[in-house]
């Protein structure tokens, strides 16, 4: 593997001159159950994210994470407060096909090729397909000689790969990530992690990843945010300084050891 250029800070979001990629204000979710009974899943939610940003949410299941995600997607509308992503609507963005989503289920269409999965969003935006595009992400995601093979002739690991591909296929603003690895087991995942910490690198889209796994936060992020149990806030945000790539002698080191004794603890505290 390339080892990628030492990367540059992102963009402070408190200098009022650089534009936040996401800027969530005050956000809170209820969610009727009906017969009048109500589920409160977020608590007031504040969060930016800086363009080129990689930042990590991890907190208690049901802490409503994928909550928060969903409506940085534009798939979820928040009860009150507001989601902006670039200054304007997550409907708005969605519906340009400005953001890349890859979830748990890999959801690959079953009887489609690798290539027709990847190269699907140029079809649903009716767009003209860039092959080009289309073989440079086969190649990104570590996917050539593959492009013929069917969903179910992949591993789980090639599966998510092929997942982030598609994601990435028209060039998103923000991608958007939740528990994709959360399936495969840990030496696939670590594997992923490395290879999504290079595609990063590579392509330097502003990323946002929701995580059980608070190796894989440290690993990947720039920031990682802990939430507490339902309904969700945030705990607090911890800056993750660790120089790139963030190979063995990073994840062995004692203060990646700390980092991840903290972090858990405050999981634990919030559950
Ligand atoms: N459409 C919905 N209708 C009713 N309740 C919902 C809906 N979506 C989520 N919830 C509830 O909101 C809370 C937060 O859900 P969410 O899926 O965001 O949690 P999460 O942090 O992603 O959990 P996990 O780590 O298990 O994936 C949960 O209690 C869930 O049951
Ligand atoms: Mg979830």
């Amino acid at each position: 593997m390339t080892s990628a250029p030492p990367l540059t800070k992102p963009v402070d979001v408190a200098d009022p001159r650089a534009q936040a990629a996401v800027r969530i204000d005050g956000i809170d979710k209820v969610f009727p159950l009906g017969r009048g009974k109500d589920l409160r899943a977020l608590g007031t939610v504040d969060l930016e994210v800086a363009e080129g940003e990689f930042v990590a949410i991890i907190g208690p299941s049901g802490c409503g994470k994928s909550t928060v995600l969903r409506m940085m997607a534009g798939l979820e509308t928040p009860s009150s407060g507001s989601v902006e992503i670039f200054g304007d609507d997550p409907h708005r963005l969605a519906k340009q096909h400005r953001l890349g989503v890859a979830f748990q289920e890999h959801a690959l269409l079953p009887w489609a090729s690798v290539r027709g999965n990847i190269a699907l969003p140029f079809k649903v935006a009716g767009r003209p397909l860039d092959a080009e595009r289309v073989d440079g992400l086969i190649d990104l995601v570590g996917l050539s000689g593959f492009e013929k093979a069917r969903p179910k002739q992949l591993s789980g690991g090639m599966r998510q790969r092929a997942s982030i591909a598609r994601a990435l296929a028209l060039s998103p603003d923000l991608l958007l990530l939740d528990e994709p690895f959360g399936a495969l087991d840990a030496v696939t995942r670590r594997r992923m992690n490395a290879e999504l910490a290079r595609i990063w690198a590579e392509e330097r889209i502003t990323t946002v990843l929701v995580t059980h796994d608070v190796d894989e936060a440290l690993i990947l992020a720039d920031r990682v945010v802990v939430m507490t149990g339902r309904p969700g806030q945030v705990r607090t945000i911890r800056d993750v300084d660790f120089p790139r790539p963030r190979g063995a002698d990073v994840t062995r080191s004692p203060e990646f050891h700390d980092l991840v004794d903290e972090l858990t603890a405050l999981l634990v505290e919030a559950e």
